[in-house]
């Protein structure tokens, strides 16, 4: 995960993990001998909360690939998910200590590869945690990396977030992330599915995005994803709903340059926002 722009960081300022021994691109040895029992047993706990809640709420990919993974009896080693994962779509997973810095996390994914954070919340962080850990990172990511369309769209995503830095449009393009990779939903012939990580991953949000009344449901548009604040802590006041994953990767191909100008132009949406003549998609029933 990225984001020194998400804001994740704690008062201090500094960042938790030991990035002590990273070398130049913010890497680590994922070292899971060091990974205790409690931890496993912890990792095992959530994953059996997460697993109970995801039938019929999460994407189907999500869903065959978690199943496939065979991640449910401890924090898995990174390099056998590479394994299944290099032949699936080219992808890699590489070990972090935490967060890494906007310019590097893009220049991993350009690259196919996905950093997952080596640390395991603590049992008190059970239910809610502020900076991502490594159940987040695998659990909420990984699975969706199976996906081709998605795979590519995640590297365009890198490649876009290099040249963002360069157009300083950053703070329009980590809202396009936050509204899809992290907390976005897809259409099914079902009825609406989770395929944001954040909601994946978190024990009250993935029953909540589907079902309650309060958010808003708004069929996906770049743009106006873009001119969209959003809360850090709370569940989302809005939800934005891609028809398929090829919708995610067209209509993010275009050049954003003239929209991160006409975007420094305009005041930002508020994060619960509805436009005139927008839909506001029914909860699942
Ligand atoms: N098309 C975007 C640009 O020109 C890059 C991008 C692709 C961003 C995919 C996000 C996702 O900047
Ligand atoms: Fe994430």
């Amino acid at each position: 995960d990225f984001f020194a722009t998400v804001a994740t960081k704690s008062d201090s300022g500094a960042l938790r993990g030991d990035y002590s021994q990273a070398d130049a691109n913010y890497v680590v040895a994922q070292n899971w001998e060091a990974y205790t029992p409690a931890q496993h047993a912890l990792w095992r706990r959530l994953y059996e909360r997460q697993a109970r809640l995801i039938p019929g709420r999460a994407c189907d990919v999500f869903i065959d690939s978690l199943k496939a993974l065979d991640v449910s009896q401890g924090i898995p080693r990174f390099d056998q998910t590479t394994e299944a994962l290099f032949k699936a779509t080219g992808w890699q997973l590489v070990a972090v200590p935490g967060l890494v810095p906007d310019h590097t996390f893009f220049e991993h994914l350009a690259n196919r590869r996905f950093p997952v954070t080596v640390w395991l919340r603590e049992e008190h962080e059970f239910d809610y945690i502020v900076e991502p850990d490594v159940f987040h990172d695998f659990f909420g990511h990984v699975p969706l990396l199976f996906n081709p369309v998605f795979a590519n769209h995640l590297q365009e995503y890198g490649k876009g977030g290099l040249k963002a830095l360069k157009l300083d449009g950053l703070a329009y393009l980590a809202r396009l992330y936050w509204y899809t990779i992290e907390f976005g939903l897809i259409q099914s012939e079902q009825g609406l599915r989770i395929y944001g990580a954040g909601i994946l991953s978190s024990g009250g949000e993935v029953e909540y995005c589907l079902s309650s009344e309060q958010p808003r449901r708004v069929p996906f548009d770049v743009e106006r994803i873009m001119r969209t604040l959003y809360k850090i802590d709370t569940y989302q006041e809005t939800y934005f709903v891609i028809r398929d994953f090829e919708q995610l990767f067209n209509d993010t191909a275009p050049d954003f340059t003239p929209i991160y100008e006409r975007l420094k132009q305009q005041e930002a949406l508020s994060a619960h926002s509805l436009l005139p003549g927008e839909t506001n998609l029914p909860p699942n029933r």
